[in-house]
C-alpha cells in the first residue's frame, strides 16, 4: 500500500519523507487554507521534497476553466498531480487533462458510480472519502469494498486512494480491502507506531538493563 500524506505543512512532510515511508502527498483548498502559503509557493516546495505524485486541486466549477487551471497547476512540477472534482464538469476535464498525459486524481467521490465515471474518464486516483461517509452513518469501507470489486472486475488502472481517513483502523481496513494508497494526515501517520504493550515492554526492558549496570556503548 502506498502512503500519502495529507497536508500542506511542509516540516511535516519533510519530517515523513526523511523516513522513507511516503509516496506522495495529497492537498486541498481547506489544507491550503490551513498552511496559511500561497498555493503555488507552498506547492512547489512540497515537489521539491516528495518524488511521489502531489495533488494539487483546482477550485474552478465548470471544465474549461478546470482545465486551465490544472494546465498552470501542473507547470509547478513534472510530479503534479491534478485534483479535480467528481462533477461531470470535472469529468469532463478529466478526459482532456488525463488525455494530455497529466495524472488526475478525482476527489470527493461518495459511490461506486462515481469512481466507475472516473475510471472509464481517465483517472489515475479515485478519492473515495472514508471519514465522511462515517461522519453520516454509512460505511465508507464498504464504498472502498464495492470500488476494489467494480475495478478488478473490468482491469480498471485507475488507483483507489483511500481519503478522508480518521483513524488508525481505517488504514487497516483500507489495506485489508485492497485499497492501492491511503492518505492521512501526519497525526495519524504517526499514530500507526503506537501501542501501549510497546511503551509497557520498552518500560521493563529499560528497567532491567539499569539494574545491570551495563553501557553498550
Ligand atoms: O484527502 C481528502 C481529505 O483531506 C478529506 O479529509 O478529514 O477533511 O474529511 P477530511
Amino acid at each position: 500500500m502506498k502512503f500519502f500524506v495529507d497536508t500542506a505543512d511542509v516540516a511535516a512532510i519533510a519530517e515523513l519523507n526523511e523516513l522513507g515511508i511516503i509516496d506522495g502527498v495529497t492537498t486541498n483548498p481547506s489544507l491550503i487554507l490551513k498552511s496559511g502559503r500561497d498555493i503555488t509557493e507552498v506547492t512547489r516546495e512540497i515537489c521539491a521534497i516528495v518524488d511521489g505524485p502531489v495533488s494539487a486541486e483546482v477550485v474552478a466549477l465548470n471544465a474549461p476553466e478546470m482545465i486551465e487551471e490544472g494546465r498552470k497547476l501542473a507547470q509547478i512540477a513534472p510530479n503534479i498531480t491534478i485534483k479535480l472534482p467528481l462533477t461531470w464538469e470535472g469529468l469532463k476535464a478529466c478526459k482532456t487533462l488525463s488525455g494530455e498525459g497529466h495524472m488526475i486524481n478525482v476527489t470527493l467521490c461518495f459511490s461506486a458510480n462515481q469512481a466507475l465515471l472516473a475510471a472509464k474518464a481517465g483517472a489515475s486516483f479515485i478519492s473515495p472519502f472514508i471519514g465522511r461517509l462515517d461522519d453520516i452513518n454509512l460505511d465508507g469501507m464498504e464504498l472502498i469494498q464495492d470500488i476494489r470489486t467494480i475495478y478488478d472486475n473490468y482491469d480498471f488502472t485507475t488507483e483507489i486512494l483511500a481519503a478522508s481517513i480518521r483513524s488508525v483502523n481505517h488504514v487497516t481496513e483500507a489495506a485489508r480491502i485492497g485499497a492501492d494508497v491511503m492518505t492521512a494526515p501526519p497525526e495519524v501517520i504517526h499514530k500507526l507506531a503506537q501501542h501501549p504493550l510497546t511503551d509497557k515492554g520498552l518500560d521493563a526492558f529499560m528497567k532491567d538493563w539499569e539494574k545491570t549496570g551495563q553501557k553498550i556503548v
